[in-house]
Parts: C-alpha cells; structure tokens; sequence
C-alpha cells in the first residue's frame, strides 16, 4: 500500500487488509513515496479511524517506498495517480510495472479514481478513506479467496 507521506492513507489501507486476511499467508506493508515522515507513528486520525473499527495501527513507522519492494512483493496499490506516476517512474521493466495498481480500481475498475489526501482535511476526510479503503480491500479479499 503506497502513498505520499505513509502516515494517513497507506497505514490505514494496511491495516485494514493485514485485519481482513490474517488468515491468510500474506505479507502485507505500506510505505511512501515522500521521506518526508520516516520513522513517525501513523497520523492520530488515522489510528483512531482505525480504532474505531477493532484495527491497531500502533506498531506501524512510516518508510519510504524503495525498489527492492518490487521484488518483495506481488501487488503493488497507489493511493492516488501521484503515487501511481512516482511507482511507475521507479519501475525499472514491465514485470515491475505490472505489479503496480491504482487501488479503488479494485472496486471501479478501469477508473483510475484516486483515494483523497485526507492530510489537510477534517476528520470527515479520514471516515470518507476508510470506507473507500474497506470497500476496496474486501475486494481485494475475494480476489485472493
Ligand atoms: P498520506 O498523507 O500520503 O496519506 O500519508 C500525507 C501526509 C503528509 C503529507 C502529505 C500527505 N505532507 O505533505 O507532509
């Protein structure tokens, strides 16, 4: 799961599937594409979004997205088209660039819709991802299952 900073959209968006597929033998990681909050806890809001739904991001930090999760892992989820770009501009051949998709695509396909930068918003904007990322993950899930 990627996005800018890895404090708001991302930790939540790992969160949520690490919680729905515990089950299941998967690693599941978020990172940004920004250094700008390496080794910062998730952002309040987002911990207590998740909170609310029985989800714990407390042993989260946020990292910077790097090439060698391109070999670390399977699927690759943007946040938004900036991410998107940023991901495929790292991608060094198409194997890299395949793994790399928009994340509400898994619910809309084809619409390339971006999950909003809940950063500067209110807390609203953090309930309004959380739905999004839910609704995405579930089926993320079924796709797996
Ligand atoms: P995120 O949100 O990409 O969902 O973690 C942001 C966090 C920090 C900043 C921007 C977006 N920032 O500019 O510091």
């Amino acid at each position: 799961m990627v996005c800018l900073g890895n404090i708001c959209r991302s930790p939540l968006a790992e969160g949520i599937l690490a919680h729905k597929t515990k089950h299941l033998n998967l690693k599941v990681d978020s990172a940004g594409t920004a250094g700008y909050h390496i080794g910062k806890f998730p952002d309040s809001r987002s911990i207590e979004i998740a909170n609310k739904y029985n989800i714990d991001l407390s042993n989260q930090r946020a990292r910077q997205f790097s090439r060698a999760d391109f070999d670390e892992f399977d699927i690759i989820y943007a946040m938004d088209t900036n991410n998107y770009a940023h991901l495929i501009s790292l991608a060094s051949n198409d194997e890299e660039r395949n793994k790399i998709r928009m994340i509400l695509n898994e619910i809309n396909p084809n619409s390339c819709d971006s999950v909003p930068d809940p950063y500067y918003g209110g807390a609203n904007g953090f309930q309004d991802i959380y739905t999004m990322l839910e609704k995405a993950c579930n089926k993320i899930v079924q796709n797996i299952e």
